[in-house]
């Protein structure tokens, strides 16, 4: 079984080179199961239901968040209606939604499950091991689990994937939206990545358009970061290949392409 993640989606850009180049990768690589970070689809921040829709109908199955998972409020009008959709399981004061999904793909069981680092993070959560060792005990039935695990950090992230290393399939690193040069395999068989890295604007500031992020941290000025919709197109992924009797991986591969128009 092959699995293909994309790393965090950022704006018209990001959800256009993702729409774009996913039927052909998929096709390439014979992709059983898709899943996208969506947390900056819609303007950058956040995920509104419209790009939701979107994103599925494009062929992505799951779509997981991060720290900006309510950047856009209105996802409180559709989370609880979007099977599809994974919020951090860990957060403290957030009801709704899904922090894990199970899926079945020919006939094989594939959880999602998104984790929100503690490091360099607002938000308050529950800390990130102790949400998925609860996860896992109220859950022990085997099954291809992948967690995108999101945060700042590489080496929070080394430590949570060392922690569950042959417990889950892949642990999967998203956030900072620049690919990491580390995916391999752990000694016990979990695949694991530090960052997958991101969709969207390659000549940006993590996928915003520099002059105005310049323009804002390095002068001062007020105004919000913009994004430019005509950029070139890139996608940061990664293909994992699972064994389907031991739902641990054989290989994980990561992608960094630009995507012709
Ligand atoms: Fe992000
Ligand atoms: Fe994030």
């Amino acid at each position: 079984m092959k699995i293909l993640f994309f790393g965090d989606i950022v704006g018209k850009v990001g959800r256009e080179a993702v729409h774009l180049s996913l039927p052909r990768l998929v096709r390439k690589y014979g992709v059983d199961f898709v899943l996208a970070n969506g947390e900056n689809a819609t303007h950058g921040k956040g995920l509104n239901e419209s790009h939701y829709h979107y994103l599925i109908d494009s062929g992505v199955d799951c779509i997981t968040l991060g720290n900006h998972w309510h950047s856009k409020p209105s996802i409180d009008d559709y989370i609880d209606d979007a099977e599809r959709l994974v919020r951090p399981l860990n957060l403290l004061h957030y009801e709704h939604g899904f922090g894990s999904l199970l899926f079945e793909v020919n006939g094989i069981p594939i959880r999602i499950t998104n984790i929100l680092c503690q490091a360099f993070m607002r938000e308050e959560v529950e800390h990130p091991v102790v949400s998925l060792q609860k996860l896992l005990l109220d859950n022990p039935e085997p099954c291809v689990h992948i967690v995108d695990l999101h945060g700042e950090s590489t080496s929070e992230k080394q430590i949570f994937a060392y922690e569950f290393d042959g417990l889950l399939s892949a642990v999967i690193g998203t956030h900072t939206h620049v690919q990491t040069n580390d995916a391999r395999l752990l000694e016990k068989g979990t695949a694991f990545m530090a960052d997958v890295g991101m969709c969207g604007d390659p000549d940006g500031v993590i996928g915003f358009e520099k002059d105005s992020v310049i323009r804002k941290i390095v002068n001062g000025q007020s105004g919000a970061f913009q994004l430019n919709d005509e950029a070139p197109m890139m996608i940061n992924a990664c293909l994992i290949e699972i064994d389907e009797e031991t739902y641990l991986p054989k290989s994980i591969t990561p992608i960094h392409q630009i995507v012709e128009r």
